[in-house]
């Protein structure tokens, strides 16, 4: 078993510091904030995350926290965990990579640093040179970037698709490689700059399949095909696969938009103009918008229209609001005029919701509504089309902006509805909406 040391007690620190306490090694996790590490030392975790309380609490005797980098001597492994923020220009921030370099203590033992962290192809080559630089020429360097989705973090990491080691040299790769061999899962071991870029194509590439069934949405509702249908017939071509198919108002989190922006970015100073993720980019931007056009579509101006946004993390089973398109739908209804009300199972309230009242329940949120748009996939929301909700609204309009529903129960259960590429009813013309505004070649 092995002695590890994680720099960032973060989201990716502290899910993959959990994990490998369960799979029996000594794990130390240092931070810089003191208020984390004190709440972690008594066994709390500070965000939401499936499993990862349970994990904490069955390891403790394996698991330490502290804030002092010294306490790291002795470990032969030292993952760095810590973010990778955009700078002003696009590109990631890697001053907290840098801090971490900085700090390391004098190693007694031959330790290797291990990145985790999302970083730019060429960054491994430069900590390389920076760790000797320092006189530590004898640590040693691997890139292994995690590939977890929120929600399901630990599970993904106790069951991975596969795990990439880049490694300068053979020997370092072998110790990083023999940690995760109990996972019987492929690893592709292969050089630091392509480590570093698998992370960022499988990135793209999901976002590109993410705004291309947007796109063929958006198409579907200009000619009346059901993009569902679609997708499900398209992802059934083994040469496909149905993962990153389902059409939405785009997609948000911690991930996705910082990482898309930095390959875009790092293309761009390398003298690439990489066009594919410039639109991917954009028509993402423009999804989140478009909810907008189908309420107004519905209710003429929303200049003091009453809208119940259902939903506020970026993604189901998380409280993570990085990036959620919750904060842009809610801040151009506000900019509308509109009154916004919202609900989330967990996310009690963030800084960039400020003038959206929200509130405990979703029949609280829809009360006097004239629209309840679906903002993120909450289990609880499938039974939204309801007797309870539909006569607590003023108007029974549902935009289901993560094709949540069955458009045909919602109807018969007395609502107008409207997806994500789905074709319309005649049912769901609003008693006081107008043939004009209804008309298809509006219906964009
Ligand atoms: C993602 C990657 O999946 C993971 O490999 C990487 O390490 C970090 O970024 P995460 O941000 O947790 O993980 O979320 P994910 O489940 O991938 O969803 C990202 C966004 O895409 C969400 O906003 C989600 O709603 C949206 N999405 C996903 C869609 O709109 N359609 C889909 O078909 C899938």
């Amino acid at each position: 078993m092995a002695r590890i040391g994680i720099f960032g007690a973060g989201w990716v620190g502290l899910v993959t510091g959990v994990c490998f306490a369960e799979l029996g090694h000594d794990v130390v996790i240092r931070d810089i904030v003191p208020e984390k590490i004190e709440a972690l030392g008594r066994g709390e975790v500070p965000f939401h995350e499936r499993d990862v309380p349970e994990l904490l609490e069955r390891n403790r005797r394996r698991l330490s926290f502290t804030l002092d980098a010294n306490d790291v001597v002795g470990c032969e492994l030292l993952f760095v965990c810590v973010d990778t923020p955009p700078t002003y220009a696009g590109d990631a921030d890697l001053s907290r990579v840098w801090s971490v370099i900085e700090e390391l203590p004098p190693l007694p033992v031959r330790s290797i640093l291990v990145m985790k962290s999302t970083v730019p192809v060429g960054t491994g080559a430069k900590v390389r040179a920076g760790l000797d630089a320092r006189g530590l020429a004898d640590v040693g360097y691997v890139s292994n970037p995690e590939f977890l989705s929120e929600g399901r973090a630990v599970e993904e990491f106790m069951h991975p698709d596969r795990v990439v080691v880049g490694a300068f040299e053979d020997a370092d790769a072998d110790p990083v490689a023999a940690l995760y061999e109990p996972l019987a899962t492929p690893i592709v071991r292969c050089d630091v700059n392509s480590a570093e870029m698998i992370k960022l194509a499988a990135n793209a590439f999901l976002m590109t399949r993410i705004s291309f069934i947007n796109e063929i949405a958006n198409v579907c509702e200009a000619t009346g095909a059901d993009v569902v249908k679609v997708a499900e017939g398209v992802g059934l071509d083994h040469r496909l696969g149905p993962h990153f198919l389902r059409a939405g108002i785009g997609y948000g989190g911690s991930c996705f938009p910082k990482d898309s922006l930095a390959l875009k970015q790092l293309a761009s100073n390398s003298g690439y103009h990489f066009q594919l993720l410039s639109a991917v980019i954009e028509v993402n931007e423009l999804q989140k918008r478009r909810v907008i056009g189908k309420l107004k579509r519905h209710l003429g101006s929303l200049a003091g229209r009453k809208v119940a946004l259902l939903g506020l993390a970026f993604k189901p089973n998380t409280d993570d609001m990085r990036e959620a398109p919750s904060i842009v739908l809610a801040s151009r209804l506000l900019a509308e005029g509109a009154e916004v009300r919202g609900w989330d199972p967990v996310v009690a309230g963030h800084p960039a919701l400020g003038g959206v009242e929200l509130v405990g329940s979703v029949v609280e949120a829809v009360q006097g509504a004239d629209a309840a748009v679906i903002v993120t996939e909450w289990p609880d929301l499938r039974e939204l089309a309801r007797e309870e909700v539909r006569r607590a609204m003023a108007t029974p309009l549902i935009v289901d902006g993560r094709n949540l529903l069955d458009p045909a129960l919602t109807r018969a259960a007395g609502f107008a509805y409207e997806g994500i590429g789905r074709p319309m009813s005649p049912t769901d013309v609003l008693p006081e909406t107008t043939e004009r505004e209804f008309a298809p070649e509006l219906n964009r």
